[in-house]
């Protein structure tokens, strides 16, 4: 029997790869320039990390993580998300000495055992971005510019932002005691899942997609006209960056987040271009987390997204260009200085590749043609230059001139 990769996991071949890579790319520069520094944690954990950073009332802990115990008997848990792992790092190597804030970025899989479908994967990949020890606000808006702006560089724009606060944990348990009666009050009116859920988490009710609990949804108090005037002025000041950066939200204080560790804003991007898993990425401030990991009280900041959700959206941007240059080979003596005339060009920063499979000069064109080359260098008796665009043709009189004839045709 042929194996297969398991559900909810997938291959990724080379086109695919490339455009990772280039998103990748894209993340280093982009968050590279606001001073996010590159950081890695264990793909593994103790579960304990997550059962207390992400709540042992979300679905990712009740139900999606990948739990498995060592020879030891200690319970791992491969990580279901990264900020829990972040703020580990930060109290475990003492980052509160640094200077404030810490910034920092990281890219790699992450594991969730959900019902596959398209865009939900039991394996992914983030890209994330996190901001530790400083409640200023201009950290909340500056994470959300950069993540739109990865966004729109990626082509899997445009993306709906939608943004929130949760206030202080205390004003949320008050608001939520609040919340717990008023639908305690309307309990034959809600779905089962809902209902058996009202004590552990109450703000789920407000993702439910059940026609019941929506119109009771509709009427229930809002935690945004609940939040202390601290928390509300913090929201105010990040929404006033937002607008004066120019861009476009919607103030939503539905948003709920799957995960526990959020305090004041919450945001998520939303493609317009993907069906049920619209979410792009999301994200928020999360100033305990830390402390209850047994670390300082420090202030933190972040988003995730996921990087198979972004190029889905990106679909039709798809390029096929592999190379800049194909190096044709008019007759077999001449396999030799095709090769140096390709190392010659890979010197230049070009992406150069040469025939390497035999093909007759009909066959190679065609290859060219395929790997979007935009000129051919076709070595012979003497070397001829090809835009690939024009379909012009020109004799080079050295290896040297042959190089800045590819250059002009590539620009
Ligand atoms: P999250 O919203 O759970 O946040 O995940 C972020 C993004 O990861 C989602 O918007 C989605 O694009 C992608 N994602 C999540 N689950 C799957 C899945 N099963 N298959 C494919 N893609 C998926 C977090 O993880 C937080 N750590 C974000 C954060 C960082 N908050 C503060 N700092």
């Amino acid at each position: 029997m042929r194996l297969q990769a398991p559900r909810g996991t997938f291959d990724v071949l080379p086109g695919d790869a490339r455009r990772r890579l280039d998103l990748q790319r894209n993340a280093a520069d982009v968050l590279g320039r606001a001073g996010y520094g590159p950081f890695e944690t264990p793909i593994f954990e103790d579960t304990e990390l997550f059962a207390r950073g992400v709540g042992e009332a979300t679905d990712i802990v009740q139900k999606e993580m990948f739990t498995f115990e060592d020879k030891a008997g200690r319970s791992l848990t491969l990580r279901p998300e990264g900020t829990a792992g972040v703020c580990r790092a930060y109290a475990e190597h003492g980052m509160h000495k640094l200077a404030q804030p810490v910034k920092l970025w990281y890219w790699g899989p992450f594991f969730r055992h959900e019902a596959p479908q398209a865009g939900r994967f039991r394996q992914f990949t983030q890209v994330g971005a996190e901001a530790l020890g400083s409640d200023d606000p201009s950290l909340d808006a500056e994470l959300i510019l950069l993540l739109a702006e990865l966004i729109e560089l990626a082509g899997a724009g445009p993306a709906r932002l939608r943004v929130s606060s949760l206030g202080t944990p205390e004003t949320r348990a008050a608001y939520l005691e609040e919340l717990t009666t008023y639908l305690r009050a309307r309990e034959g009116e809600l779905s089962e899942d809902v209902r058996e859920r009202l004590d552990q988490n109450p703000l789920r009710a407000f993702d439910a997609d059940h026609p019941g609990t929506r119109a009771v949804m509709e009427a229930a108090p809002r935690l945004l006209d609940r939040l202390d005037p601290a928390d509300a002025d913090h929201f105010a000041a990040v929404r006033d960056l937002l607008d004066r950066a120019g861009v476009q939200y919607d103030v939503d204080s539905t948003l709920v987040r799957g995960l526990d560790y959020y305090t004041r804003t919450v945001f998520e991007f939303e493609s317009q271009r993907l069906g049920a898993q619209a979410a792009l990425g999301g994200g928020g401030r999360y100033d305990r987390l830390v402390e209850e990991l047994g670390g300082p009280a420090t202030p933190g900041v972040g988003w995730a997204a996921g990087i198979e959700r972004i190029l889905l959206a990106a679909e039709d941007a798809r390029d096929a260009r592999v190379a800049d240059v194909f190096v044709a080979i008019a007759k077999p003596e001449s396999g030799g200085s095709a090769f140096l005339m390709t190392q010659r060009l890979r010197q230049e920063g070009l992406r150069v590749v040469m025939e390497q499979a035999g093909r007759g000069m009909k066959g190679q064109l065609k290859q060219a043609n395929r790997v979007g080359a935009r000129a051919t260098v076709i070595v012979g008796d003497g070397i001829d230059v090809k835009d690939m665009d024009s379909g012009d043709q020109r004799a080079a009189d050295s290896a040297e001139a042959a190089v800045q004839m590819v250059r002009e045709t590539v620009g």
